[in-house]
């Protein structure tokens, strides 16, 4: 990176922004929540539809119970703010219905479609990207923040708990507060050197010793306990948990529903 760049604010606030899980209890401002949202709703999205909509869980029975059914996270209760991150084809669909968009397919014996799974992953796009335009405008306020994934495991008590229709899957929450002590103490993770996720035209295939190099300065290597490496461990702690188990229950039913004929 050239000196030009290390002097720029937002490229140094993208660079130092850490997960934030411990929260000063106070409140934000109105204005902070407004930023954010905001922030969030500058995000590009697919043909300025805006395929996404964000709930703010302000009900502390809410988030309580966000904490178990999201692999019991207690830093989820104790965040001053937490946004639930739709991806919402339903506002759409339910447009099309006002504006007689079937009927109209009918007279022109065209097919009318319903949302299927390539309109889910727009959607996705769309709230994910939404999603991170509020970690940094909050990053850029003091206030941090964490991705909760584990709010697609549950999907049915998910459904039930924010009323959620058939075409508006809770793809993302976020948790905010502003750090309780100084969140520069906080270690930045490291990440794996850029040659391996960053490819020229096409896809590179790493071989036995790029894995070795590329998990080199890897801290997760330090904490291997059942297992004689870092593949081992992190299967059996993150992608084959069980919480991971859930999560693929619960998104295979909720695509189910998603693309279910009526
Ligand atoms: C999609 C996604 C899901 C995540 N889910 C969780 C989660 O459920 N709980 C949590 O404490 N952190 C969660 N995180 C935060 C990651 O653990 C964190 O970003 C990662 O360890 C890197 O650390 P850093 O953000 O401090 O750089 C999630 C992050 C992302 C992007």
């Amino acid at each position: 990176m050239d000196e030009k760049n290390q002097n720029n604010q937002t490229i140094e606030l993208i660079k130092n922004r850490r997960t934030i899980r411990t929260y000063d209890p106070k409140a934000l401002t109105q204005d902070e929540i407004d930023a954010i949202v905001q922030g969030a709703m500058r995000a590009p999205t697919a043909g300025n539809m805006m395929f996404y909509s964000i709930i703010q869980v302000t009900d502390q029975k809410l988030k309580d119970r966000l904490v178990v059914t999201c692999d019991n996270q207690p830093h989820i209760a104790k965040a001053p703010l937490v946004l639930l991150f739709l991806a919402d084809m339903q506002r759409w669909w339910d447009y099309f219905k006002v504006c007689k968009v079937e009927e109209m397919c009918q007279e022109r014996s065209k097919d009318f479609q319903t949302p299927q799974e390539s309109d889910l992953l727009l959607a996705s796009c769309d709230a994910l990207i939404a999603a991170q335009n509020a970690v940094i405008a909050a990053e850029a306020l003091g206030i941090g923040s964490c991705y909760i994934g584990d709010i697609m495991e549950n999907y049915e008590i998910h459904r039930e708990m924010f009323d959620l229709p058939r075409w508006a899957f809770p793809i993302t929450l976020l948790c905010f507060g502003h750090p309780k002590g100084d969140k520069n103490k906080i270690p930045l993770t490291s990440r794996f050197p850029q040659k391996f996720i960053h490819f020229t035209n096409k896809y590179t295939r790493l071989s036995e010793q790029n894995f070795t190099e590329m998990l080199k300065n890897d801290r997760r290597g330090m904490r291997i306990k059942d297992a004689q490496n870092i593949g081992q461990n992190l299967y059996l702690s993150k992608l084959g948990a069980d919480y991971s188990l859930e999560m693929r229950r619960s998104v295979k039913v909720a695509i189910k529903e998603w693309i279910k004929k009526e």
